[in-house]
């Protein structure tokens, strides 16, 4: 397969030739698709002798090329796998034509043009483009597209490209034929290139911009599926008025085209004015999806919107700056997500996100900074580093520049670079630049600033107190240090906000403050505080104010104290989910800490009391356990399947001890569950939680209204039914689990939950159950949605994915081998499931390292190969 070669940020060169425009003439055929492509040529060092223009080229069949309409003699280019060369092209401007076949239908790898269903569809980034004609496919190219498709009317009535449809109707020279036209005027890098061909239903909207041009706003499902369609349609209109309102920035053609594809390797892809979807993502409504996949719908609609902006009027100069238009994509989704329902539960979501995910990856074997400086396959690099660590960075801008700074930066970056394709570099100096024009000083260096984007790894900051009771007098030490990462063992120290307040015993809290971290060691002396044995209450990271990991001093007594009182919420949070830590890893470790227990009981108990915490979404983040990958960080030797029994054991000794109170909320839950999302939401999650806890604790009422939830009105609840079952070996978990597959069998989109629910159920015969899965009649081994949810599902079952006698991990290593086969993409992400290997036992090592070695001696694409050298480095 495709051999491995390195690329390099530093050898990063501008494109010897501009390519002002495009134009593809696609042909669709029953077989086959030719693809005319002419591109005007423009050498950017003119005069000088010619240099070779390298063009990319992936599984095209090259029919003829021709340079200024003169047939191209053998001897002036070269064909190698995944390249042409012509030796000497002209000096002056020129135009370059190829003619080329390629196969969509038996393109298994999701990249470039391939079929899904019915119809035909494209995936362009990272670098599809060159499986679709020959291009230099790179970011730093952009080129005014026009597209002209034409196929059979019948097969394929919807023909859809980028930009403005300048002409459709049929085509005289054949029967039965017909094409479009699209022009788009705004010139973009190849990865933003789309196409649809396909027998597809439009459902239309509207949206009136602010300066009150009117936008077609169409979403483009197949047959059967428009009934699903509000949500998605509802989320594009508040994502089009929020980027007005926030930004000033507005929607900059006639119209805006959505496609549903059931075969998409990721969430949705933002091309412009055609952005393609992965259909789970576009299809819900209460009855089919749960509230949260309602807000994720929500979120990534919103996501591939705000990219017209920062990604494509702004796009990025190489695959190095990924993050420029990733990062800050995320960062205003989070922002759009937050003003839309809540600030506090959506940094909570965030911070809880980013420690599960991105800080295991920022600990292991594949950590690389923000912005990375090599890589084999750019698809391996689009990770939570680049997405949400990139993210914090922007806030982190934001947090030590004061809101109306940052936003003048905004402006200023969005003004200065729209239409050119920019670096991080760029980004980071508009924001210093347009906050700067107040005259204010900045407060801390940009240059330090910015080694947040070259250095890996999760830095630790360390706080040690020393309380002078006689004066009032608080001493803090504060230590930041930042663990070696695969390629740099030295770091360096980083600006890290720190917001922080104090607590008084009383609950009162103080004013929030920003301290700017800078320095290996630095002290703050706080004077005056009244004379105690014990100081205030210590409030750290305040709205999760870096991605950072922290340890202080603070006892269990201070942190219940925070975990009652702090009025922030994240650190309100935070201080439970270290108690939940503590109590967690002593279960996980065999020996239960019953004071603790106890003492966080009462706790809960005053939380759910009738005159307690009265906001329910509130009261469940409280109740919630810190994730699976948090706790085996904090452990000396991890150890999944026993955090998974300890947190199945504390929620029975939770649900039998607190069954009254448990019982006295979930009665008080009334007529607002039925209310319709957002509304109800923080009581569906509280009676889910319940459920949850109580069934654990064996009782069977709760399990019996669990199984009636399955098929009820209500996705979210028969969902939370399932989730409360899943662990228990009961009567009503089979019968939830054939209930639920009785009712969605029809609908693709909502079985992939049940094959995640199957194979994430922990049974004796787990595998064998596994492989019934993957050999089930509904089963799509060509969807990734599928795999994931079979393959994933099986990662998250720590009872057979840990299985002892290593044949878990083997499986999974089989299975990977056999996907990446097919798609490259799926694959290697798969394949990061044994990234904690190192962090095992000497025996689980052993096992892992034999799945390992399945994958290392098989034949596998670049991507995986990638992926599992950096797993065995
Ligand atoms: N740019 C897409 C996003 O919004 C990511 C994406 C979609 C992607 N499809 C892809 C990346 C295929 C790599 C390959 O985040
Ligand atoms: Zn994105």
């Amino acid at each position: 397969m495709a051999p491995a070669s390195t690329v390099r940020l530093l050898d990063y060169r501008q494109y010897p030739f501009a390519i002002p425009s495009v134009s593809l003439d696609v042909v669709i055929e029953d077989r086959l698709v030719q693809v005319t492509s002419t591109m005007a040529v423009e050498p950017r060092a003119s005069g000088s002798a010619s240099e070779a223009m390298h063009l990319r080229g992936v599984e095209l069949e090259l029919l003829e090329i021709r340079i200024d309409d003169q047939v191209l003699a053998s001897a002036d280019y070269s064909v190698e796998t995944s390249r042409l060369v012509l030796k000497h092209p002209p000096a002056e401007p020129f135009s370059l034509t190829t003619v080329c076949r390629v196969d969509p239908f038996s393109n298994a790898s999701l990249e470039g043009l391939y079929a899904s269903g019915g119809m035909l569809t494209t995936q362009c980034e990272a670098e599809g483009f060159r499986r679709i004609t020959f291009h230099p496919d790179r970011p730093d190219v952009l080129s005014r597209y026009r597209v002209r498709i034409e196929a059979d009317r019948q097969m394929y009535p919807v023909l859809l490209s980028n930009g403005n449809l300048i002409r459709s109707g049929d085509v005289a020279s054949a029967s039965g034929r017909h094409e479009a036209i699209w022009d788009d005027p705004f010139p973009k890098p190849s990865y933003l290139f789309a196409l649809v061909a396909g027998d597809l239903r439009e459902v239309r909207d509207s949206f009136r911009t602010a300066s009150g041009r009117d936008v077609a706003l169409r979403l483009h499902v197949e047959p059967g599926d428009e009934p699903f369609t509000a949500h998605a349609m509802a989320s594009l209109q508040r994502s089009m008025a929020w980027d007005e309102k926030v930004y000033g920035l507005e929607y900059d053609l006639d119209e805006f085209n959505t496609v549903a594809v059931r075969h998409f390797n990721m969430g949705a892809m933002e091309n412009k004015s055609l952005n393609i979807f992965n259909s789970k993502l576009v299809l819900a409504d209460a009855e089919t999806a749960t509230d949260g996949e309602l807000e994720r719908i929500e979120s990534v609609v919103a996501h591939e919107y705000f990219h017209n902006w920062s990604g494509n009027r702004i796009t990025c100069r190489d695959w190095f700056q990924l993050s420029l238009k990733e990062g800050l994509t995320v960062f205003r989704d989070q922002c759009f997500t937050a003003d839309l329902h809540s600030q506090a539960l959506k940094r909570i979501e965030d911070a809880s996100m980013l420690r599960n995910t991105q800080f295991r990856e920022d600990a292991g074997p594949t950590a690389h900074p923000v912005k990375p400086d090599a890589y084999q396959a750019i698809d391996n690099f689009y990770t939570t580093t680049i997405y949400e660590k990139g993210a914090e960075l922007i806030r982190m801008l934001q947090t030590l520049l004061g809101k109306e700074r940052f936003m003048r930066g905004m402006g200023l970056y969005f003004r200065r670079h729209d239409g050119e394709a920019a670096t991080t570099n760029d980004f980071v100096a508009a924001i210093l630049q347009g906050a700067l024009e107040d005259g204010e000083p900045l407060g801390f260096d940009p240059e330090q600033f910015e080694r947040w984007y070259v250095q890996a790894g999760t830095p630790e900051v360390q706080i040690a107190r020393a309380w002078d009771p006689q004066h009032g007098r608080l001493t803090l030490t504060i230590r930041q240090t930042t663990a070696a990462t695969p390629g740099q063992p030295d770091k360096q120290p980083l600006v890290i906000p720190l917001l922080w307040s104090l607590v008084g015993a009383d609950g009162e809290p103080g004013e929030e403050q920003l301290l700017v971290l800078d320095q290996p060691e630095q002290t703050l002396v706080l004077e005056g505080l009244a004379s105690a044995e014990q100081p205030p209450a210590l409030s750290l990271f305040r709205q999760f104010s870096a991605p950072v990991h922290w340890q202080a001093d603070q006892s269990m007594t201070e942190l219940f104290h925070l975990f009652a009182y702090d009025n922030d919420p994240f650190a309100r949070w935070d201080a439970g989910q270290q108690l939940w830590q503590r109590l967690l890893l002593a279960r996980a470790a065999g020996d239960v800490d019953i004071a603790l227990e106890k003492q966080m009981q009462s706790s809960l108990e005053v939380l759910l009391a009738a005159d307690g915490e009265q906001d329910p979404a509130v009261l469940v983040t409280l109740l919630s356990f810190p994730g699976g990958a948090e706790l085996e960080a904090l452990q000396e030797v991890a150890e999944p399947l026993d955090l998974y029994l300890a947190g199945c054991a504390l929620r029975e000794q939770l649900g039998t001890a607190l069954a009254i109170p448990l019982k006295a909320r979930l009665e008080q839950m009334g007529p607002q569950l039925d209310q319709v999302w957002p509304e109800g939401q923080g009581e569906r999650q509280l009676t889910g939680l319940i459920w949850s806890w109580l069934a654990a604790a064996g009782d069977h009422q709760v399990r019996d209204q669990a199984l009636d939830a399955v098929t009820g009105p209500s996705m979210t609840m028969a969902r939370y039914g399932l989730r409360s079952l899943q662990p228990l070996d009961c009567v009503q978990r089979e019968k939830a689990l054939q209930r639920f597959h009785d009712r969605w069998q029809q609908r693709p989109v909502i079985f992939d939950t049940w094959f995640a629910l199957e194979a994430s159920t922990p049974r004796a015969d787990g595998l064998e159950r596994i492989q019934t899965l993957l050999d089930h009649p509904r089963f799509d081994p060509m969807a990734p949605n599928a795999v994931r949810a079979v393959l994933g599902g099986l990662a998250g079952n720590p009872v057979v994915f840990h299985a002892a006698d290593g044949s878990g991990y083997r499986f999974m290593a089989q299975q990977i081998i056999a996907v990446d086969q097919r798609n490259a993409i799926t694959a290697s992400r798969l394949a990061k499931v044994f990234s904690r290997w190192r962090f095992y036992s000497k025996e689980r090592q052993r096992q892992v390292l034999e799945g390992l070695a399945l994958l290392q001696s098989a034949e596998l694409s670049a991507n995986t190969r990638e992926v599992v050298d950096m797993m065995m480095a």
